[in-house]
């Protein structure tokens, strides 16, 4: 039996962005370069171009065709690794304009959220699209991203990198510009979306409209910086009810150093990167039923100010503006990696070895 062309379970039409994960370099790929002192960089294959240092350079020509995981030879004779970035090395080293959520973070989000193939996503802000593409691949061609993002220039480079790392744009997402609390209820239908992931500042300001676009039994998953933020949304959404208890945590990861006797962690690690917290979404009209423990002492007494009440500003919980030039430098850099595929002047941003979570 002959399977037709655009069958997405045809074996010869591979999930969009998977051809390009897999066989020999091809110009247009972006190889991370592990140099003797394990530094990392970043390069997108171009022929006839050269990488360098200043010690010398490595010849883009040597990589093409060959075999993902070499050891290309820089002019000084240095032996230099190459092998394809990871999703959890390419979100670490695109250009940002937002902060990104984390490897670790994003792995989490995905699990503890059940985001699930052909699944209907929301997620706002887009920012860098770090997580929107961990939410593509696991919703995969069939399912639907909905990304909603008020700035049009983070909203920029959050697309040039999709189209980087996935090689087109992915048939699954759809990026909104403008306010998810306006916005979401003239894109999606009421009770029409599986699961809504939030990393922005006040998540607590977009619950009415996010449990109008859940379907019941929808999860809802913040990715929120501070305690403060934290217990906002906790507070807001048992306020509002209509929700589950929320279920918040935060993770820790620490790297091991492994050479022979000197097994231990890493003296360094990201102590801090965000804390997480789940909703579900009640049948209309359903409140959860009273706990049947009651609050800690003293959780609301009379020191209790209910948070929900507090005025706010971005500067209060930490976020830090990006000038105006260093933003227009990354779109530039985006557009440049996702139009050419061939382009290796993007600034590495890539962390250092055993930095990432
Ligand atoms: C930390 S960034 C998101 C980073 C992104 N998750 C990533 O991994 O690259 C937060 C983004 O949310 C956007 N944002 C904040 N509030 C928003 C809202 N109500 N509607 C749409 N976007 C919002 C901000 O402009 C910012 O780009």
């Amino acid at each position: 039996m002959t399977l037709p062309a655009d069958d997405l379970t045809d074996p010869a039409t591979p999930p969009t962005g998977a051809d390009l994960r897999r066989g020999p370099f091809r110009a247009g790929d972006r190889v991370q370069l592990t140099d003797p002192k394990g530094r990392l960089h970043t390069i997108t294959l171009e022929p006839g171009k050269t990488f360098h240092t200043h010690r010398g350079h490595v010849r883009h020509d040597d990589l093409i065709g060959a075999p993902d995981g070499t050891v290309v030879q820089h002019s000084s004779g240095a032996d230099y690794l190459a092998l394809r970035p990871l999703l959890s090395d390419y979100v670490l080293s695109m250009p940002r304009g937002a902060q990104v959520v984390y490897p670790k973070d994003a792995g989490q989000i995905v699990t503890y959220a059940d985001i699930f193939p052909g699944a209907t996503v929301v997620e706002a802000g887009v920012g860098s699209g770090a997580l929107s593409m961990s939410l593509l691949r696991a919703v995969g061609d069939q399912g639907r991203l909905y990304s909603f993002e008020r700035r049009a220039d983070f909203a920029e480079i959050a697309q040039a990198n999709g189209r980087a790392f996935f090689g087109t744009d992915h048939p699954a997402w759809t990026v909104t510009l403008g306010d998810l609390v306006e916005m979401l209820p003239v894109t999606c239908a009421p009770g029409s979306v599986d699961r809504v992931v939030l990393d922005m500042l006040a998540p607590w300001e977009c619950l009415d409209v996010v449990g109008e676009a859940l379907a019941p039994g929808g999860v809802l998953i913040c990715y929120v910086a501070t305690t403060t933020q934290l217990s906002r949304v906790a507070e807001t959404a048992r306020r509002a009810g209509g929700w589950t208890e929320p279920v918040a945590w935060e993770s820790l990861v620490r790297g091991w150093h492994l050479e022979g006797l000197s097994v231990r962690p890493e003296h360094r690690m990201h102590g801090h990167t965000g804390f997480l917290v789940t909703l579900r979404r009640l049948a209309p009209g359903v409140d959860a039923p009273l706990r049947k423990k009651r609050p800690a002492p003293g959780a609301y007494g009379e020191d209790y100010t209910p948070v929900v009440e507090e005025e706010w500003s971005p500067e209060d919980l930490g976020e830090r503006p990006v000038s105006d030039k260093r933003l227009r430098r990354t779109a530039r850099d985006a557009r440049a990696t996702a139009d050419a595929r061939g382009s290796d002047g993007i600034p590495d941003e890539a962390p250092e070895e055993g930095e990432q979570p």
